[in-house]
């Protein structure tokens, strides 16, 4: 598919085919699109958990207490992924996540692997972190953290969209829920927060979804040339 083709593809699939499974080969292709996005810096504190819907988790989370009007799509689809960001003022820079952050961040430029750098490395760098680390930033990781995960998920609606694969984006979920339900199965800690899902399947047939509608380009963009 041309990638104008992808995007004419995708929609927002409102009701998913029960009986069509996506095979892991397709699925693991869509997450390493992901895992390639960009993130501000390289940080990467965002991740991921995966539910198939023939797992025992989902009978759990399809439902209307966390996932309110999209629980029958989490019914359906044939997998869901929820987006894990660290909360705010969990993320101290002595921190092992931070430290991990670092080893993404600063060694890039260098162009040395980071299987290479050793704690050493990431000690001797660390107080420049500190420094040019704003304040705010490292306050509101859990804002910072966030918009690198909306930017997988436009990865993701279109990783997957390449290999046929329908998405519906969930804003409409319950985090306190999902979040005690993840705890609850060791899958989150407490300093983490859930801050939307993506479901993944087959459209049930040509009328799952609403026809896509968008403002003119010329309310979109001002081009100066
Ligand atoms: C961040 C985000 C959250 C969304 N949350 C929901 C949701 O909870 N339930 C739903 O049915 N659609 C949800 N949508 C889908 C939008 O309503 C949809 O993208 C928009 O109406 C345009 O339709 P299209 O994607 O089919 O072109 C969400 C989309 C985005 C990008």
């Amino acid at each position: 598919m041309t990638l104008r083709e992808i995007m004419k593809f995708r929609h927002t699939v409102k009701k998913y085919d029960p009986e069509r499974k996506i095979k892991d080969e397709d699925f693991h292709e869509v997450l390493e699109f992901i895992r390639w996005a960009p993130h501000s810096m390289n940080f990467q504190l965002v991740r991921n958990i995966v539910v198939d819907r023939e797992s025992k988790l989902n009978k759990k989370i399809a439902n209307q207490e966390a996932m309110y009007s999209n629980h029958l799509v989490a019914k359906d689809a044939s997998k869901l992924q929820f987006y894990i960001v660290p909360k705010n003022g969990s993320i101290k820079f002595d921190d092992p996540i931070f430290k991990e952050g670092i080893k993404y961040s600063a060694f890039q430029k260098t162009g040395r692997d980071v299987s290479d750098i050793s704690e050493n490395d990431i000690e001797e760098v660390l107080p420049m972190f500190k420094e040019s680390f704003s304040k705010n930033l490292i306050n509101m990781m859990q804002e910072w953290a966030t918009r690198q995960a909306y930017i997988q998920l436009g990865y993701a609606t279109i990783g997957a969209s390449h290999k046929g694969i329908d998405t519906t984006s969930m804003e409409g979920i319950n985090p306190d829920v999902l979040k005690e339900i993840f705890i609850s199965e060791g899958l989150m800690t407490e300093n983490e927060v859930v801050v939307f899902s993506l479901a993944y399947g087959y459209r049930f047939d040509d009328k799952s979804f609403n026809k896509s509608q968008r403002k003119p380009l010329n309310w979109f963009t001002h081009e100066v040339k």
